[in-house]
């Protein structure tokens, strides 16, 4: 099961790249460069991703109730953060080392990952047996559906969160409701730098930089 699981995902993958080094010009593909349009499109996304989370943690008290301050666990799925580090000769000082040159296409992939990775995380929480159900699914879809349609909009292959991100993320969620609201809780933690990391990078392929 796992075996063929992955033989899918090795050929979507293949797919993708097949797909990624056609020199076609046009129609969306996944983690392939993006069009100016639809670059732009997504980075205002991108943008509205960060407002609805910087939203929801405001009010992650509704899901961090009575749990101290917990370590942010970012989402480890990905290399987002090195793959998206502009190149080392194009900045200077504090950021993330990287030897080779920036490639969109590897930066745009490791986002996609995260989404698949998040959009599935959120989604199986949400099917927990949550402590307020009125409070938890309010606070938490609107971040949910903006995944969606991010995965829709900027990276419409494969249409579907793949089932490998689903059961990693059904995984997360065994103990009792405390333990789930405080995985949770580190999570929407970690999710917020992600996101930023993501603008980061959404705003230095917008701008060009990385080609001159
Ligand atoms: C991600 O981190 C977890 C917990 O630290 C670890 O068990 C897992 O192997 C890591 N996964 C990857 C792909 O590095
Ligand atoms: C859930 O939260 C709502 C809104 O704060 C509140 O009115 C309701 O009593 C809570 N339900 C439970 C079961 O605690």
């Amino acid at each position: 099961m796992l075996h063929s699981n992955s033989s899918v995902l090795l050929l979507l993958l293949l797919l993708q790249l097949s797909l990624t080094w056609r020199p076609s010009t046009g129609a969306a593909l996944p983690a392939r460069a993006l069009g100016a349009e639809q670059c732009q499109r997504c980075s205002l996304l991108f943008r509205s991703l960060l407002d609805d989370v910087t939203e929801l943690l405001k009010h992650k008290d509704v899901v961090c109730f009575g749990i101290k301050s917990v370590t942010p666990v970012v989402a480890n799925v990905s290399d987002t953060v090195l793959a998206c580090a502009p190149s080392q000769t194009q900045n200077s000082g504090c950021m993330m080392r990287r030897d080779s040159p920036f490639s969109q296409t590897e930066c745009l992939a490791n986002i996609k990952k995260d989404l698949d990775h998040y959009a599935a995380t959120f989604e199986s929480y949400l099917n927990t047996q949550l402590r307020n159900r009125t409070q938890e699914v309010p606070l938490l879809s609107p971040t949910l559906e903006q995944i969606k349609s991010l995965r829709k909009n900027c990276f419409p292959i494969p249409t579907e969160v793949p089932d490998s991100s689903k059961e990693e993320a059904a995984s997360k969620w065994g103990g009792n409701n405390y333990e789930n609201r405080k995985e949770m809780c580190k999570i929407i933690d970690g999710f917020y730098s992600r996101t930023i990391t993501i603008n980061r990078a959404m705003g230095y392929i917008a701008s060009g930089e990385h080609r001159e």
